[in-house]
């Protein structure tokens, strides 16, 4: 099935709080769009109105040519895997994950072979006797993203599913989940607040800020060429830097002069520059700045660098070179070209 989803216009207002503010938003069918943003920004309430749990105040939600924003959830063939796994305690894995087939009125053998398929997916196919306290927190919402495609949903929508993990089982699961969602190309959006998540898992991030779409775009888009300062900072470390822009080119605060990526911009907060693509060189003389910190990382280095009153970060990787100390004067590079960051002010027509 072409299973795109379709949200038009979408508000949704708690008493006199109105946190979702005419949300459009296409989702491709077969596709992972991640919902990234603040907390408090909206995303939760998007996905459950999505899902039917929650019922939007107006607007449109459709399934390829169906509207189904007046379909209860049990109506919508929709796999939910949430922060909190969710799991029948008393219940077996088997039987947790045959849960929603039961009540589909699957067959007894149909059951058995989809579970077992399922627990295969997840990596979880010798644990069907388990009960959900025999298994880590990792295993554990295994055990709920199998439940959530043991129905052979139209759409899987996630909510935060690895916050409860440590570091090291996050990684491995966050791994897994973009090879079962390449595999099985079932429609996705998933929810999160974290920004390596949203760049390693989506085929697009949403940018969500105050009950509104920010911006859209692959994860490379979003993280090199984005329009607001708000993205761009959401999406990981930047020196936004103000600079002297005359027509298509700038000049930074420590001299050096540079084509603009998208020159003949208004509202212009500054110049993006990521710390890993500022060249940082020790000097003896003719200094751009002096290192003030450094924090050695491994694989990298990172550096604030003081130029006349403000600091600058930058990112080296690990290796190559001894650590600069504190009070090295140091010559910085910029990249050839640089993009211009604009203030995101909110679409005002739509947040009464
Ligand atoms: N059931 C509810 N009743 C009242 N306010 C709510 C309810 N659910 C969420 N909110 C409010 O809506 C806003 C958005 O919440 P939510 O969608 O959970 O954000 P996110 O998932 O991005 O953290 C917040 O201000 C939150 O307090
Ligand atoms: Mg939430």
């Amino acid at each position: 099935m072409d299973a795109s989803i379709s949200v038009r216009n979408l508000v949704k207002d708690f008493d006199s709080l109105r946190v979702l503010k005419g949300i459009d938003l296409e989702i491709p069918a077969g596709r992972l769009v991640t919902l990234l943003g603040p907390s408090g920004c909206g995303k939760t309430t998007l996905l459950r109105a999505i899902s039917g749990i929650t019922d939007p105040t107006s607007g449109e939600i459709w399934l390829k040519d169906r509207r189904i924003d007046g379909l209860p959830p049990e109506n919508r063939n929709f796999g939910m895997v949430f922060q909190t796994y969710a799991l029948f305690p008393h219940m077996t894995v088997e039987k947790n994950v045959a849960f929603g087939l039961e009540m589909r009125n699957v067959g007894r053998a149909e059951i058995t072979r989809r579970v077992h398929a399922a627990l295969e997916l997840v990596g979880l196919a010798g644990h069907a006797g388990r009960l959900p306290k025999q298994l880590s927190g990792g295993q554990q919402q295994r055990v709920a993203v199998a439940r959530a495609i043991v129905i052979e949903p139209d759409v899987l929508l996630f909510d935060e599913p690895l916050s409860n993990l440590d570091a090291k089982l996050r990684d491995s699961l966050r791994e897994d989940l973009r090879h079962l969602q390449q595999k099985l190309a079932i429609t996705s959006v998933y929810v999160t607040h974290d920004q390596a998540e949203a760049m390693a898992l989506a085929d697009e991030i949403v940018v969500m800020k105050d009950g509104q779409i920010v911006e859209r775009g692959s994860p490379i888009d979003l993280y090199r060429r984005p329009r607001y300062r708000f993205t761009a900072e959401f999406l990981g470390m930047t020196n936004v830097l103000e600079a002297d822009i005359a027509g298509s080119q700038c000049r930074l605060p420590w001299g050096e002069v540079r084509a603009l990526d998208n020159p003949g911009e208004t509202d212009v907060e500054g110049v993006a520059i990521r710390p890993e693509d500022l060249g940082v060189q020790p000097v003896e003389a003719d200094h751009h700045g002096v290192v003030e910190q450094s924090m050695f990382m491994g694989a990298a280095t990172h550096y604030w660098i003081g130029i006349g009153g403000r600091t600058v970060r930058a990112i080296t990787a690990g290796g190559h070179m001894d650590i600069l100390q504190n009070g090295q004067k140091v010559k910085l590079t910029a990249p050839a070209r640089l993009h211009q960051l604009k203030t995101y002010h909110g679409d005002e027509r739509r947040a009464a």
